[in-house]
């Protein structure tokens, strides 16, 4: 374990050895189980709730899927009883779930159920807090995350948080910053362009900004920054993707931009989601977690949770009655 440091994740610079994104952090592993048998078993498990039940028969509005079934699932990380204590208060209580490529998961829950926690909690950034204790366990390919070296980890398992935190520099400069940490330090910027314009691009945001890469990305509307931190995540090349209600600060244009992102980044990252807009998680998601006050409460593909909950409180939950 590292020694506990006040929770700083969301403000220090890119030099922070701590962030995923900064030059500290070694190159990242990709390794594919692709041999899992497990993992074959579950993709092959229907995904789709029995004839008769439907999203109008739980009470939730219908929105129209973006998804269609996962072409595969991989299990690449596993969250196995975690219970997330602030001193004596525990916000998570005893979770486990599976994280999958190849499928989007959403958390979804009313505030201070314990989402944010549990998504900090997949690359070690509850750590950061001082009054934050973790039981239980969570793999990343079967390896315990603690044994992980926090900077590869959070290279591996990237957030992006509800608030965009571009770094001080160029629009350029953001993602050209995590490429050469990445590759060669001394990268000329117009060998950076292709790769810099792809992550732009990724994340919808090239066609706005391609004729002033030069401006200061904190000048950008908060939709644009928010794009931009997608990008600059992307850029790293992640295994796991965490978004932390990524959406919440954008117009309808942009949430679609990102929505359709993310269904098209399933299939080499795998994300997860934490979103209170419950259309949002219907239209983009293969699985939900509901939670509530800690509690995991259900967790199911997205069209039979929202469709045919299994629990009283998830049918209350999709259906309006409380949040
Ligand atoms: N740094 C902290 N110190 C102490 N308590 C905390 C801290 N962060 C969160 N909590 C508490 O833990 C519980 C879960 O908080 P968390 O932020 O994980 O909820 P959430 O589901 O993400 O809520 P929201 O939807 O409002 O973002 C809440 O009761 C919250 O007050
Ligand atoms: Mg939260």
């Amino acid at each position: 374990m590292e020694p506990l440091t006040p929770d700083i994740s969301e403000q220090k610079g890119p030099m922070d050895p701590f962030r995923s994104d900064s030059p500290l952090a070694p190159p990242p592993i990709r390794r594919l189980k692709l041999d899992d048998p497990e993992a074959a078993k579950e993709a092959t498990e229907p995904l789709t709730p029995a004839a008769g039940s439907g999203p109008q028969q739980s009470g939730f509005v219908t929105a129209k899927r973006s998804v269609g079934a996962p072409q595969f699932s991989i299990r690449r990380m596993e969250i196995d009883g975690v219970s997330v204590h602030y001193g004596a208060k525990e916000a998570v209580k005893g979770v486990s779930l599976p994280v999958r490529q190849g499928e989007v998961l959403s958390l979804i829950g009313p505030s201070g159920c314990g989402k944010t926690t549990l998504l900090r909690s997949l690359n070690r950034l509850t750590e950061l807090t001082s009054t934050a204790t973790l039981t239980g366990r969570i793999l990343l390919d079967d390896v315990d995350i603690t044994e992980i070296e926090p900077t590869l980890l959070r290279r591996r398992v990237t957030m992006v948080f509800q608030q965009p935190n571009p770094f001080p520099m160029s629009v350029f400069d953001n993602i050209a910053y995590v490429l050469r940490e990445q590759g060669s330090r001394r990268a000329r910027k117009k060998s950076l362009e292709p790769k810099v314009h792809s992550a732009l691009d990724r994340a919808g945001l090239f066609e706005e900004v391609k004729d002033n890469l030069d401006h200061p990305a904190l000048k950008l509307s908060g939709g644009q920054q928010q794009r931009l931190c997608i990008a600059r995540a992307l850029a790293a090349e992640p295994e796991v993707l965490l978004l932390d209600e990524p959406c919440s600060a954008l117009d309808p244009k942009s949430t679609q931009v990102i929505e359709d992102l993310i269904v098209k980044l399933r299939d080499d990252v795998a994300v997860v989601i934490v979103t209170h807009n419950l259309q949002q998680a219907y239209r983009i998601a293969d699985h939900v977690a509901f939670m509530y006050l800690g509690d995991l409460v259900e967790y199911n593909s997205a069209t039979a949770l929202f469709g045919s909950p299994r629990e009283q409180r998830t049918q209350e939950y999709v259906s309006g009655a409380f949040g």
